[in-house]
């Protein structure tokens, strides 16, 4: 099979990119990816040397170099990861993430309409169903709970999953969406809870926790997530939406204890600052439908996921460090200096 997988240079991207050519050394992968700040060519370094994978810089609303390069790969299946993907920056400027996350979809689709009905997958959230309250602990998103969105985020990618569903039904394009929760784990850009916090405790910087730190997010191993993805594009029955979630609810500030524990650093280092606007409460998700068609399960735990992810923060020091060092630190500045 040959495999078009876009935004391959980002976090969960990239590591399905691994699990791919790991899991299947006959298939080809070829990689969509325009580089943002989010996307690095050297976590792709050791695919690079797969003669099976092929990279692409080329934006996912490039209607032009999109087509040439279906013309030329000829793909078997799409898998949709490009996006723009942190809730704070789609605060500050929501109109890229209207672009990539929506028409982005769009253009992707009326390829694969055009090269003769290709299967497409898109990767989309649990924050599409916005969010639970904290003193129901019995809720979950089921795949039929409605749509309900809080951030611009969610919202451009509640109508990008709008119109994968429209498109299966108004032109019978072969489609199926998977709805995850939090991922965690290697190649997570240091914008993000988990990740942000072990790269300012590792050098004493305050860690700055949103409200009170009581919002609760379902924590993924970012492999389980490409599991179940990979089950969905081959298994997975057409037309259908996939929720992906390992049961594993944590609030915020237990993530950031845990972390200052692991790594032996102070919990005063821990710093409240003012909440993100409109900030989703809950989220947690009901995957009994994957379980029960598809038979997939969560295999890493999280006490186990999130030290092998500490690890990997230690050992793969340069690869962080490059990107705090650039750019990153004006993006640093605006969003935590006032706050
Ligand atoms: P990320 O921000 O780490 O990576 C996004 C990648 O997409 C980057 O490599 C970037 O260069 C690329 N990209 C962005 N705009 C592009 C464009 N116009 N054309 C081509 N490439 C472009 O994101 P992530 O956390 O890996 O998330 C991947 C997907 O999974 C997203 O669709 C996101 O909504 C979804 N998702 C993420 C999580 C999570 O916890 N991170 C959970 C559920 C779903
Ligand atoms: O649920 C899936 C979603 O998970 C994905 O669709 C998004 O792409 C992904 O970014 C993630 O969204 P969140 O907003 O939940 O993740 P983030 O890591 O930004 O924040 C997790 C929680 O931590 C959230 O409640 C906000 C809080 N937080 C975050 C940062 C960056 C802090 O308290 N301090 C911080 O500095």
């Amino acid at each position: 099979m040959t495999m078009i997988v876009t935004g391959g240079a980002g976090f969960i991207g990239s590591n399905f990119v691994y699990y791919m050519l790991d899991r299947y050394p006959d298939d080809k992968i070829i990689c969509v990816d325009c580089l943002t700040y989010a996307g690095n060519l050297s976590t792709l370094k050791k695919a690079l040397k797969n003669p099976n994978f092929k990279f692409y810089k080329t934006d996912i609303c490039d209607r032009k170099a999109v087509n040439e390069i279906f013309e030329k790969e000829k793909p078997d299946a799409v898998v949709n990861f490009a996006a723009e993907s942190h809730v704070d920056r789609s605060i500050e400027n929501p109109e890229i993430f209207l672009k990539t996350n929506i028409l982005g979809t769009q253009v992707m689709m009326d390829a694969c309409r055009k090269y003769g009905n290709i299967r497409y997958h898109q990767v989309s959230t649990d924050e599409v169903y916005g969010d639970l309250p904290l003193d129901r602990p019995d809720l979950f998103f089921t795949e039929e709970t409605p749509i309900h969105t809080s951030s611009p985020y969610s919202s451009s990618k509640a109508g990008a999953d709008l119109l994968v569903l429209a498109y299966h039904r108004t032109y019978g394009l072969p489609v199926t969406i998977s709805r995850c929760s939090n991922n965690y784990g290697p190649y997570h850009f240091p914008e993000k809870l988990i990740p942000l916090m072990i790269a300012n405790a590792l050098v004493d910087k305050p860690l700055p926790v949103y409200g009170k730190g009581e919002n609760v997010r379902d924590w993924l191993y970012v492999e389980d997530h490409c599991k179940a993805i990979d089950l969905i594009v081959r298994k997975g029955r057409i037309g259908e939406v996939y929720n992906v979630g390992g049961h594993n609810e944590l609030a915020n500030i237990d993530i950031v204890k845990l972390i200052c524990k692991e790594l032996d650093k102070p919990e005063s280092l821990i710093t409240y600052v003012a909440d993100r606007k409109g900030h989703d409460m809950r989220y947690a998700i009901d995957p009994s439908k994957i379980h029960n068609e598809l038979g997939w399960l969560p295999e890493t735990k999280f006490q186990d996921g999130i030290k092998k992810t500490i690890q990997w923060y230690l050992d793969n020091k340069e690869w962080w460090q490059e990107i705090i060092n650039g750019e990153y630190q004006n993006y640093y500045a605006k969003m935590y200096g006032q706050r």
